[in-house]
C-alpha cells in the first residue's frame, strides 16, 4: 500500500460538499401555481434525505455483493462484509425514524400540495428498487400489484436498468451459494445429519412424554399439543428429506435451496465454534436488514393511511392496501427467520467428532 499523499489544494467545506447544487435543489411544485405551501419544502428535503441515504446503503451494498459474487470467499473478506451489513443497518434505523419526522404534517397540509404531485410515486424511486432487487426481491417473488408491476409507471431507461439488474444474481443468490458450499457435514464414518436426527427424536420423545404426564392438561388441551408437537415432527422431517422439502419450497414456505437451508441451521447451532463466528454475524447482519425494511413498510403504510385514509395512491395503486400486503410478502430472507424451528438446547447437541472440532477452532500451536 502506497504512503498517502499530502494534498495541493486547499480543501473548502462548500466546495468539498458541493453545497451550491445541493442547497439549489428543493423546488417545490406549489409554487409554480400561486401559493407555496409551507410543508412542500419538509416533504422535498426528507425525499431527498432518504435518496441520499438509499445512496450509501448501495455503496455498501455494491461493496458487499463484489466480495460475495466469487466462488470462494475469502476469510479476510468477511469482517469488512459484517461491519459493512451492520452499517446498513444502522441507516436503517434512521430511515424508519425520519418517517416520525414527515408525520409532523398533517394531512391538511399534504392537501395543500398533493395534486400537483400526480403521478409522480414512491414506486419511481430507482434506488429503492434497485436496494430490493440487489437483496434479492425480483419480480416473480414480489406481490401481484393490480395484476400489473410497477414497472409500467417507469420511464425507458429507468424500466431497462432494473429490468437488467433483475438478470444478474441477487445477494440472496450469493449467500445461498455461500451456504450451500458448507463442509463439515461428514467426517469419517460420521454423518452430522443421522446424529442430528437421532437428537431430535430423543427431543421430540421428551416433549410428549411431558405433555402425557401433564396432569393440569385436559384432554383436549393434551390432544392439541400433541397435534402441535407432530407439525414440529413433520417440519423437522422436511428439513431433512429432499422430496418434502422441494415441495414445501415449491408452496413457497422456504426459498433457500434444502442444502442451503441445512448451512445456515448448522451455524447457527455451532455459533459458539471460533470459525463460525463471523458467519453467524454475518447471518444475523441479513435478518436485520431484512426486519428493518419490514419495520419500514410498516411505519411507511400507517403513515400513509393517516395522511390519505382510503384514497388511492399517486401512482395508482390502491394505496394502503397494496402497502400492507408489501409488508407482509415483499421479504428477502424470510428463512432465516424460520431457523429457530430447527434449534435444540446446546445440551442436546450432536457430539462432533475431535478432529471436526478442531476443524471449526482457531488452531495455533508454534511448537508443531
Ligand atoms: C406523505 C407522505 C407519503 C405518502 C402519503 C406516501 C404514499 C405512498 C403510496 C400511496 C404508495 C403506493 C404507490 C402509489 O400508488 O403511489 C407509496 C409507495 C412508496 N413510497 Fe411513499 N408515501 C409517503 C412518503 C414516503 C417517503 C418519505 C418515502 C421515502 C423514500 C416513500 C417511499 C415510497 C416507496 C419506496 C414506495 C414504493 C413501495 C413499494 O412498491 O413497495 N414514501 N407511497
Amino acid at each position: 500500500m502506497c504512503a498517502m499523499q499530502r494534498n495541493t489544494t486547499p480543501c473548502y467545506y462548500t466546495d468539498y460538499l458541493q453545497l451550491d447544487k445541493l442547497l439549489d435543489s428543493q423546488h417545490p411544485e406549489s409554487s409554480k401555481y400561486g401559493i407555496e405551501a409551507h410543508d412542500e419544502m419538509l416533504f422535498i428535503i426528507v425525499h431527498q434525505a432518504y435518496e441520499l441515504w438509499f445512496k450509501q446503503i448501495l455503496h455498501e451494498m455494491h461493496s458487499i455483493y463484489g466480495e460475495f459474487n466469487q466462488n470462494q470467499i475469502p476469510e479476510k473478506s468477511m469482517g469488512r462484509i459484517v461491519s459493512r451489513l451492520d452499517r446498513i443497518g444502522a441507516i436503517q434505523k434512521l430511515l424508519i425514524d425520519q418517517i416520525g419526522v414527515l408525520e409532523t404534517m398533517t394531512p391538511l397540509d399534504f392537501l395543500d400540495f398533493r395534486d400537483y404531485l400526480v403521478p409522480a410515486s414512491g414506486f419511481q424511486s430507482i434506488q429503492f428498487k434497485e436496494i430490493e432487487i440487489l437483496l434479492g426481491l425480483k419480480s416473480k417473488f414480489r406481490i401481484n400489484f393490480d395484476k400489473d408491476s410497477f414497472y409500467k409507471r417507469l420511464n425507458e431507461k429507468d424500466r431497462t436498468h432494473l429490468m437488467e439488474l433483475e438478470e444478474q444474481p441477487s445477494l440472496f443468490d450469493c449467500v445461498e451459494k455461500w451456504l450451500e458450499r458448507m463442509p463439515f457435514f461428514e467426517y469419517g464414518d460420521f454423518k452430522f445429519w443421522d446424529s442430528y436426527k437421532q437428537a431430535v427424536d430423543k427431543m421430540l420423545e421428551n416433549d410428549r412424554a411431558i405433555i402425557q404426564n401433564n396432569d393440569y392438561l385436559s384432554e383436549s388441551d393434551r390432544e392439541f399439543q400433541l397435534k402441535d408437537l407432530e407439525n414440529t415432527r413433520r417440519s423437522f422431517t422436511a428439513l431433512l428429506d429432499e422430496e418434502q422439502y422441494n415441495l414445501l419450497k415449491k408452496e413457497g414456505k422456504f426459498r433457500f435451496s434444502q442444502k442451503a437451508l441445512l448451512g445456515a441451521v448448522f451455524i447457527n447451532l455451532y455459533r459458539d465454534e471460533p470459525i463460525f463466528q463471523l458467519p453467524f454475524q454475518l447471518l444475523m447482519g441479513l435478518l436485520e436488514i431484512d426486519e428493518h425494511f419490514t419495520t419500514w413498510r410498516y411505519r411507511h403504510v400507517i403513515m400513509v393511511q393517516r395522511m390519505l385514509g382510503s384514497k388511492i395512491g399517486t401512482g395508482g395503486s390502491s394505496g394502503t392496501d397494496y402497502l400492507r400486503q408489501t409488508t407482509e410478502n415483499n421479504r428477502f430472507f424470510k428463512d432465516l427467520f424460520s431457523l429457530s424451528t430447527f434449534l435444540l438446547p446446546r445440551s442436546a447437541l450432536p457430539e462432533l467428532p475431535e478432529p471436526l472440532r478442531k476443524a471449526l477452532n482457531f488452531y495455533f500451536h508454534p511448537e508443531e
